[in-house]
């Protein structure tokens, strides 16, 4: 028997950062939209737990012990006292180590898909409780749609989208290592008075209308200056896609991959189109949002 749950990735329409906490992660308004660029996880029973991933940036994914999905699958093994024997396997489309939360998108639908194949009937409270103790974006990969995750972004509040959104994502060459990219937020700050990180307004109001003008003049990423500086030939991507005629661009989280904002579809293949000849990048698709969360297909 086996079971397989589709996963989106997701794009951080704000990311506000404050300043470092004890614990060494950052309290943040991280406004979080599900965007329509899939993993699916199929999980089967075996004689043990394995991982296996296909796909173009497959070779990019650890399949030992720490592959968040495989510790997903063991986490909820190990709650409902049973062994983690499954063969897990990844069909992967979002980018690697690319801001867009493709290893928490992976650790979310394992833990759907286990929960599913061994009827343990993890309640959703729980889901989530094991999702935040995976990862700070895991718990938004379970729900999906758009939310504002407050805390180290894990706690959510879903938002209201009044409308679909365009995008065109830009894929870098490699990844980004987002403590990396943390800790070069915070020696960029270093000195300099951090405010306590809050939603914007007109953002959220933006989001709720599906007002995509809007929407474009309130993107923030408080990481990109640390992603930009890690990645300077980030800029030069920025600028292709701008020029091309988004309404805006970004840093997608930590990075590398930068997302567009594009006013309707057809735009969108223009924008990809240029930016995939302007040689700034690796690759560049369009993509749809919101989407839904982990679900079983
Ligand atoms: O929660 P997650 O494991 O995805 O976080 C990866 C790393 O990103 C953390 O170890 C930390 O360095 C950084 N981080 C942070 N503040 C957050 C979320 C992540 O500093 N709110």
């Amino acid at each position: 028997m086996s079971v397989t749950v589709r996963v989106p990735a997701k794009v951080n329409v704000q990311l506000a950062v404050g300043a470092a906490r004890p614990d060494g992660f950052h309290d943040l308004a991280n406004v979080f939209l599900a965007v329509g660029l899939y993993d699916e996880v199929t999980v089967t029973e075996a004689d043990a737990l394995r991982v296996t991933c296909a796909g173009p940036d497959a070779e990019q994914v650890p399949l030992d012990a720490t592959n968040l999905a495989a510790r997903a699958a063991r986490m909820l093994a190990e709650r409902h006292g049973r062994r983690p024997d499954v063969h897990l396997h990844i069909a992967k489309d979002i980018p690697v180590a690319g801001g867009m939360a493709g290893g928490s998108a992976d650790a979310a639908a394992a833990l759907v898909a286990c929960d599913a194949l061994w009827g343990t009937r993890a309640s959703r409270e729980d889901l989530l409780g094991s999702c935040a103790e995976l990862g700070s974006d895991v718990p938004f990969s379970l729900v999906g749609g758009a939310a504002l995750g407050t805390g180290r972004g894990e706690r959510l509040t879903p938002l209201e989208v009044g409308g679909t959104f365009h995008w065109v994502f830009a894929a870098a060459d490699g990844g980004l290592s987002t403590p990396a990219v943390y800790r070069e937020f915070d020696r960029l700050t270093e000195g300099t008075g951090i405010p306590a990180p809050v939603a914007r307004d007109d953002l959220l109001t933006a989001l709720a209308k599906g007002d995509a003008h809007a929407l474009a003049a309130a993107l923030t990423n408080d990481l990109q200056p640390a992603a930009l500086s890690l990645r300077p030939s980030l800029a030069a991507t920025l600028a292709a896609g701008r020029t091309a005629g988004a309404l805006a661009g970004l840093v997608s989280g930590s990075g590398p991959t930068t997302a567009f904002l594009v006013p309707d579809e057809e735009t969108g293949e223009r924008v990809a189109q240029a930016l995939r000849a302007s040689g700034t990048c690796r690759t560049a698709r369009t993509a749809a949002s919101p989407a839904a969360g982990a679900t079983v297909v």
